[in-house]
């Protein structure tokens, strides 16, 4: 039983780790849990992942994290994502691809609470515990399931979890280049000896970050974007 701070949708963007890492720790943080998507869409990965190695256990893959390390093709991926994530496959060093396609698909972090990146009949695994942490959806959300209902809860204040009940937490994304409103840092502080949860959602530098973005080539401008719809058109009629 410890203190857990739950992360992950990190996507390369060490401006908001770092955010976020320095609040969890301010708040007391004995572990970090890492959700996966360690990489894709920012300019850096590496750095990211040697972070994420130094401070998260346990880790878990994301599809981002499989896509860098070569183990999944560009089938699934819209056009920026692609685009970001070949750019991404490009300045990994061998040892961090090594060490993304080591991650496993799903961890426990203690008894009764499972960590997945998402999936369908991954998430169906975890109705048999007291709690499920899920990534990929990129936004704050807990949903509280017991007998007869599933009820969303709002994500302001502490949490109280109750006992009888099992609930799936999405901490939210670490990155938030994707994202319209305000540019904040997401995740999740997890206690299990009180059985408590809270979100916290942290200002970091989201100027650098973009602008890293722009200028080492992982933003996909309309003339690519066009070239990348086209390739898929031709590739779907073949
Ligand atoms: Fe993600
Ligand atoms: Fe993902």
């Amino acid at each position: 039983m410890a203190l857990y701070g739950i992360l992950g949708d990190i996507h390369g963007n060490r401006e908001a780790l770092g955010a976020a890492l320095a609040a969890l720790d301010e708040r007391g943080a004995q572990r970090i849990a890492c959700l996966g998507d360690v990489v894709g869409y920012n300019a850096d990965p590496e750095e990211c992942v040697a972070l994420v190695r130094r401070r998260c256990a346990p880790v878990i893959a994301g599809d981002h994290d499989l896509i860098g390390a070569g183990q999944l093709d560009f089938r699934r991926c819209s056009n920026d994502t692609e685009y970001s994530l070949r750019r991404t496959r490009r300045v990994l060093s061998r040892e961090s691809i090594a060490w993304l396609a080591s991650l496993p698909r799903r961890a426990t972090l203690e008894e009764g609470a499972v960590l997945l990146h998402g999936g369908v009949r991954d998430v169906q695994t975890g109705v048999q515990q007291r709690g499920c942490f899920f990534a990929r959806s990129h936004e704050q959300r807990i949903y509280r399931i017991n007998a007869d209902s599933v009820e969303e809860l709002p994500t302001h204040g502490q949490i109280l979890l109750r006992q009888e009940d099992t609930y799936f937490i999405n901490p939210g994304a670490i990155d938030a280049s994707r994202k319209r409103s305000r540019k904040l840092a997401e995740c999740a502080l997890f206690d299990s000896r009180a059985g408590t949860l809270e979100f916290l959602r942290v200002p970091y530098d989201g100027a650098a970050t973009e602008a890293k973005a722009a200028v080492f080539g992982y933003r996909l401008t309309p003339f690519t974007d066009r070239l990348y719809s086209l390739k898929r058109r031709l590739v779907a009629r073949t």
